[in-house]
């Protein structure tokens, strides 16, 4: 048997390797159609055909953070800022709720004036109008105290990616005020507080190592997340990074099945920037183990300034508004999206 076989067969069946293996696997350049059915299948398993869709809404774009990859980082002078109202947020639920939506995730920079009073309303509203919904918050690091309060307000979910699980490769991409550990104190406090919590990381981020990489499935299998979120890292002409290279399709892809069978439980999305990077990369995610995805339900006027990285997918399936568009890709594609499924648990 080759060490392909071998390993993926190991990984399914164990939900785990040995960091030899896994270094292996990563380094490995053949043909990876035998991981990527593997993986098709445990989440065939596990999840059948479904695909669950969360609209997303990208309340700011204003940020304190200078995350040395980020278009919307603090001193980049050339964004528009924007902040959404609660009006604002309260209408794209309203948009999103009639095209079936039953997720919405509110996600901005680390915006000050989201603060507690503020955001606990926005939440307590949302849940008061829409029960029958899970609200996912996306906000950045905020203080134990600050996830609590929103969780009392009715927020079921928060995502925080980890970035890297390596503190050198942290530093790195951060700058000094940022560190891994206060990262991994916010999603254990999340864990605490009682959210469903997601992670996840860039894919080919500068200075990412198959060694990190590795390190980041360590970390994931110890967080052990409901949700884990990789995309790759597509460079934004007015960041220290502008002359990085974008991570690969392969790689990312590659990762998903990796994840799948490694999480079989867990949700995993075809992320934006993986449709951005290449018009096949959603269809090549969900074939290759993911399970959701999340397309944009900001006001449209808004959508050209959260701009994360360079040439950002937001319009066509990207869009919440053409959800057929989407639902015929993921049909396409061999799944089915699910939408009012009245089940938060989703
Ligand atoms: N390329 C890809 N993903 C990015 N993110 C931020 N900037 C970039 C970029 N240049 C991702 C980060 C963050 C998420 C909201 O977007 O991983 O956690």
């Amino acid at each position: 048997m080759t060490d392909i076989k071998k390993i993926t067969d190991k990984l399914k069946n164990e939900q785990n390797a040995s960091d030899e293996e896994l270094l292996w696997l990563l380094d490995f350049d053949g043909d990876t159609e035998y991981l990527r059915s593997s993986a098709d299948e445990v989440r065939k398993k596990v999840y059948g055909d479904e695909v669950y869709i969360r609209g997303l809404i990208e309340i700011s774009n204003h940020c304190k953070n200078n995350c040395l990859y980020c278009g919307i980082r603090a001193s980049n002078p050339n964004v528009t800022r924007y902040r959404l109202t609660k009006e604002d947020i309260l209408a794209c639920c309203k948009s999103g709720y009639e095209l079936g939506f039953r997720t919405f995730v509110m996600q901005g920079g680390e915006d000050g004036y989201y603060s507690d009073e503020v955001m606990c309303d926005i939440v307590a509203c949302i849940k008061a109008l829409y029960p029958d919904c899970a609200v996912t918050l996306s906000l950045g690091e905020r203080s134990r105290e600050s996830y609590s309060a929103l969780k009392k307000a009715g927020a079921d979910r928060y995502l925080l990616r980890h970035e890297t699980a390596d503190d050198v490769h942290y530093s790195k991409l951060h700058p000094e005020n940022l560190t891994l550990e206060s990262r991994k104190k916010c999603l254990f406090d999340l864990k605490e507080t009682g959210y469903q919590v997601g992670s996840g990381f860039m894919v080919g981020s500068p200075f990412q190592t198959n060694e990190t990489l590795v390190k980041d499935f360590r970390f994931l299998q110890y967080l052990s997340p409901d949700m884990i979120g990789i995309g790759p890292f597509i460079s934004h002409k007015d960041t220290p990074f502008k002359n990085e290279k974008n991570g690969s399709l392969s790689l990312t892809v590659k990762l998903i099945s990796i994840l799948r069978l490694m999480f079989p439980h867990a949700l995993i999305p075809a992320t934006t920037a993986l449709a951005s990077l290449d018009s096949k990369g959603r269809e090549m995610g969900l074939k290759a183990g993911a399970n959701v995805v999340m397309p944009n339900l900001s006001p449209e006027s808004v959508r050209d300034s959260y701009s994360l990285y360079d040439n950002k997918a937001h319009s066509g399936s990207e869009a919440a508004e053409s959800l057929a568009l989407l639902k015929e890709l993921v049909k396409k594609a061999g799944y089915r999206v699910v939408t009012d499924v009245g089940n938060v648990k989703r």
